[in-house]
């Protein structure tokens, strides 16, 4: 009886925790498409606005004899800025578009289909993601990423967007790790991450290391409870690596290693087995 009493209150526990999982992905992703919308606005106007300023352009160039030098050469000069300008909005402007597809595609909340996949090319596209995101919220952030993929690893039979999830949660992670140990310690800290894709004939391995503040004992005990956060509020929802082993484990059955040196570094390796098309 006592036990069926702890059983129905895990279960109980479980389901909470899932509805609040699910909700969550719901709004991220209704906030992601809302979002979309007047970004793409701001892009489309942008690019208009730089049509606008070549036709201003040819209007000078059928003038040029009614203009001073230096007149004309001023408008050149505020012509050639504005172009610039507009350049810059469109660029980042797409880059915010590709942060939220990722967030889009991340959050979607449908079971996703084992399909052939490159997985070099989903590990660099989501640490990029991932990357950019943290610079577009800290203007100081800065890491150096060195990458290594193996050339020539077949396409591999996974849920991509899955594989994406659990890539981009570690990269978070590896940035946070690293944008916290530089706001800790002076000058001389280099952050970096090294990421590295391979495939050995049987497995494929993803792997990601930081150089960041690592993990004690204690955090490596919990690292995988829902809702477990070192992070401030509204940095942290402690769910990234609990989704994370789950796609590895349950849905791909691969195993996830860590390798940690509290102050100094933490590694995560991702081991698949590969089921080739
Ligand atoms: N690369 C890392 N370096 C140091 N600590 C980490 C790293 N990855 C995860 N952690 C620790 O594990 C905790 C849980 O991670 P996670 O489940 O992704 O949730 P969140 O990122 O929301 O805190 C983090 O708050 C942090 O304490
Ligand atoms: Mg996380």
């Amino acid at each position: 009886m006592e036990t069926q009493n702890q059983e129905l209150e895990s279960l109980k526990q479980q389901l909470k925790q899932q509805e609040k999982l699910a909700s969550l992905g719901m709004l991220s992703a209704g906030i992601a498409h809302e979002i979309q919308n007047p970004l793409n606005f701001v892009i489309n106007f942008s690019k208009m606005s730089d049509k606008l300023l070549k036709d201003l352009t040819e209007v000078v160039e059928d003038n040029e004899d009614k203009l001073e030098d230096a007149d004309r050469e001023e408008i050149e000069d505020i012509v050639a800025d504005l172009k610039e300008n507009m350049a810059k909005i469109v660029e980042h402007g797409e880059r915010a578009i590709s942060i939220i597809q990722g967030i889009l595609l991340v959050s979607r909340g449908k079971e996703g289909e084992f399909i052939p996949s490159n997985i070099g090319r989903i590990t660099k596209e989501y640490v990029w993601l991932s990357y950019h995101a943290m610079r577009a919220n800290n203007k100081n952030f800065n890491i150096a990423i060195h990458e290594d993929y193996q050339a020539d690893i077949p396409m591999i039979m996974v849920i991509p967007q899955d594989i994406s999830r659990a890539v981009l949660n570690v990269a978070n992670n590896a940035c946070y790790s690293v944008w916290k140990k530089a706001q800790d310690t002076d000058g001389n800290y280099a952050p970096s991450m090294d990421v590295k894709v391979s495939y050995d004939g049987k497995d494929v391995r993803i792997m990601i290391k930081d150089n960041g503040v690592g993990m004690s004992e204690e955090v490596k005990k919990r690292l995988y409870d829902n809702f477990f956060t070192t992070k401030p509020i509204g940095k942290g929802t402690g769910l990234g690596m609990g989704i994370t082993r789950d796609i590895i484990e349950n849905h791909h059955h691969g195993r996830i290693e860590l390798d940690t040196k509290e102050g100094e570094y933490a590694c995560f390796t991702f081991i698949i087995p590969a089921r080739l098309k």
